[in-house]
């Protein structure tokens, strides 16, 4: 016996396949998972009285968690079910600025491949849909690699410290968020 839902979207939508769904849905657990980093991280950089960094990092939080909502609205889009898993505990702590955004570096190229592997997967199970949407995502690690890298290079040139530490924390607490895209 069909509820009346399911069988409005069993003749309405091609459904997502269980492959798919599985690997969408542990997505969204990644990006959950990144939003806490880099709470985390906002945590510790306010402890460290870099404010702007801090707020920086807070809206990095707000950025993950609405790509984990973009992947959980396609999942029920697509008339698949959502399922949410535990979020693992974060680091707690670092060695400083620079050692902050190494960590981020390396979290978003390790994101990066996860998304190329769910592409690798929306071709091999031929859901062109999916292949689409994903590309969004495919563009938005290029932007985030690139902000970070940049940001990486300005601390590394500074040291990670002095006047130019404050000026970075000034230019980091005037960034607003842009989740329209
Ligand atoms: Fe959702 Fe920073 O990747």
């Amino acid at each position: 016996m069909h509820t009346l839902a399911e069988i409005f979207i069993k003749h309405c939508i091609v459904m997502i396949s269980k492959k798919l769904e599985e690997e969408l849905n542990k997505q969204i657990n990644a990006e959950m998972y990144s939003a806490y980093l880099y709470l985390s991280m906002s945590a510790y950089l306010a402890k460290e009285n870099l404010n702007g960094f801090s707020h920086w990092m807070k809206l990095q939080f707000e950025e993950e968690q609405a790509h984990a909502m973009k992947f959980f609205q396609y999942i029920l889009d697509r008339g698949g079910d959502v399922k949410l898993e535990k979020i693992n505990q974060p680091k707690l702590s670092w060695k400083g600025i620079v050692d902050v955004f190494e960590d981020v570096a390396k979290h978003e190229q390790y994101i990066t491949g996860l998304i190329n592997d769910l592409v690798d997967v929306a071709i091999q199970e031929k859901d062109h849909a999916t292949v689409a949407m994903l590309q969004w995502y495919v563009s938005e690690q290029v932007e985030e690699e690139a902000t970070v890298s940049e940001l990486l290079d300005q601390l590394h040139i500074i040291g990670g410290k002095g006047s130019g530490l404050f000026m970075l924390d000034r230019e980091a607490k005037s960034r607003s968020l842009s989740l329209t895209k």
